[in-house]
């Protein structure tokens, strides 16, 4: 008797167990390499943080329509499914949904970092913190930083002057954090040395949060609390808390600042810091918890993101003479010599066909990633509730249905003409749909400001642009 309820209590704890961890059952077929127990998260093993990299790299390889065979994957991390879509045709039925907004298991290492940001929060919360921080991010504003970018080009090209050994990448990265800092919290900087801390103390959080990720062999089943109590979690809450110490005294200066009336303005626009902490003031309802959260997303979302895009159109302009002489010429023509505002740069069209070319050849975000709330149907298969889906920006920017010789870097993709007419979720390094990139008018001109200023400064090939370069002025 008792040896049976003893079967019984077992085969219920199992069976439990089983529900709790397996997500829901999805009949597409398994993407190849997958094994019987844990699927296929034997893959990620020995991805360290030193190559982050890779565990996209991993993703895409994994996404690739010619190794599944299909543009839809099937995914097993332990016991949950994730679904990975890479064509044009089946991203866009899910990038059209209003309701499956909700971002997927792959973000909940971020939650310790950015709170209930607007990067992260489920669907009703983001909504209306969506509507709270848009203002911030009108064109009208992005505008009146055109000082505050071109004078950080100016930083960028004396940076590189003074060490030009230095990988270039490195100072793009100095330089983003810096203008992020300036534009979005109100902050001026004197130099590059002042905003160092910030990014040092940034890419600590990040160097701890990629260790986590890759060491997340438990996938989906991980979460923060067990997290908590690993050295290397210890590790990461300081450097959030160092972060955060900084930030706040920013927050701290502009709270008192606008207190005593002292507003700081951008050709009469406020900057975001100061819109959240006027928010605050008026509606209520955002705690100066969520103020820190946003801020950070900000720090997260503006800074890396953009230094790839520019790190990688410098690199296929230096692979590509011809297109950086035709750039060149263009800056020449319509800028150089002569005091120019933001407006003009988003003019150049060959610049901006430019650094289109590369966002399609090299998306800084590689993927995005859902958790549905309602059954999805692509091609005809059914995706329940619960499943992660991710949507790989990769594979859509060389769908061959709109992208023939997709590794070829070709800017000419994007002239009228040859968009004219194109599907409009074929390109998308900002992503698309309700929760698509708020930051994108600032990052394109940011982006833009900054090529133009090295190509400008540098024409040349190779590491002989870095070494000598033309004297011309471009400010
Ligand atoms: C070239 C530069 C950039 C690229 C390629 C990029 C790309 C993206 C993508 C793909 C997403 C969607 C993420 C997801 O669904 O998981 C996103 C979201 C977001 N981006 Fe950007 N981004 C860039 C620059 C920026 C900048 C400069 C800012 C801020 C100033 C920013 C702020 C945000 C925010 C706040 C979100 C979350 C939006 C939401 O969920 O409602 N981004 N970005």
């Amino acid at each position: 008797m008792l040896i049976g309820l003893g079967v019984v209590a077992v085969a219920v704890i199992l069976f439990l167990t089983w529900k709790l961890f397996s997500g829901p059952q999805i009949r597409i077929p398994l993407t190849p390499g997958s094994k019987s127990f844990y699927g296929h998260v034997h893959l990620f093993n020995g991805i360290t943080a030193a190559d982050k990299y890779k565990y996209d790299e991993l993703f895409i390889n994994l996404s690739d329509p010619k190794f599944v065979g299909s543009a839809i994957g099937h995914l097993k991390m332990w016991f949950a499914s994730e679904i990975t879509l890479s064509s044009v045709k089946t991203a866009e039925i899910l990038f059209k949904s209003r309701t499956n907004v909700d971002k997927s298991y792959q973000y909940n290492e971020f939650t310790r970092w950015l709170k209930d940001s607007v990067l992260i929060l489920p669907h009703k919360a983001w909504h209306t913190r969506r509507k709270q921080l848009t203002p911030a991010f009108h064109f009208a504003v992005m505008e009146n930083f055109d000082t505050i970018m071109k004078e950080d080009s100016q930083l960028l090209v004396q940076a590189i002057k003074q060490d030009p050994t230095r990988p270039v990448v490195q100072h793009i990265l100095d330089v983003t954090l810096h203008t992020i800092i300036e534009t979005s919290f109100g902050t001026s900087f004197k130099s590059l040395n002042e905003s160092k801390p910030y990014l040092d103390a940034t890419s600590k959080v990040l160097h701890y949060l990629w260790s986590r990720n890759v060491m997340d062999f438990l996938s989906s089943c991980s979460q923060w609390y067990y997290y908590n109590v690993t050295s290397n979690g210890k590790l990461e809450a300081q450097a959030i808390n160092d972060l955060n110490a900084m930030l706040m005294i920013l927050v701290r200066d502009r709270k008192k600042e606008l207190a005593s009336g002292e507003t700081r303005l951008y050709n009469g626009r406020k900057s975001f810091l100061d819109h959240m902490v006027e928010l605050q003031a008026l509606e209520g309802n955002l705690t100066d918890e969520q103020i820190l959260g946003e801020s950070n997303a900000i720090l997260l979302a503006g800074h890396e993101t953009t230094t790839a895009s520019v790190s990688w159109t410098l690199y296929y302009l230096c692979k590509n003479p011809e297109v950086q002489q035709r750039l060149y010429e263009e800056i020449d023509e319509k800028l150089a010599g002569r005091p120019f505002s933001a407006l003009e740069v988003t003019s150049l069209v060959y610049l901006n066909m430019v650094v289109k070319e590369s966002l399609r050849i090299q998306p800084p975000i590689t993927f995005v990633a859902r958790k549905l709330t309602e059954t999805l149907t692509v091609d005809g298969l059914t995706i329940p509730p619960g499943t992660d889906v991710d949507i790989m920006l990769y594979w859509l920017h060389r769908d061959p249905e709109f992208w023939p010789e997709p590794e070829k870097f070709d800017p000419e993709r994007f002239s009228t003409e040859n968009s004219r007419g194109r599907n409009p979720y074929a390109f998308v390094p900002f992503s698309a749909g309700p929760r698509n990139c708020i930051g994108q008018r600032f990052a394109s001109l940011e982006s833009r400001i900054l090529v133009a200023a090295v190509i400008y400064n540098f024409k040349g090939h190779h590491n002989s642009a870095v070494r000598g370069g033309s004297e011309k002025r471009f400010d």
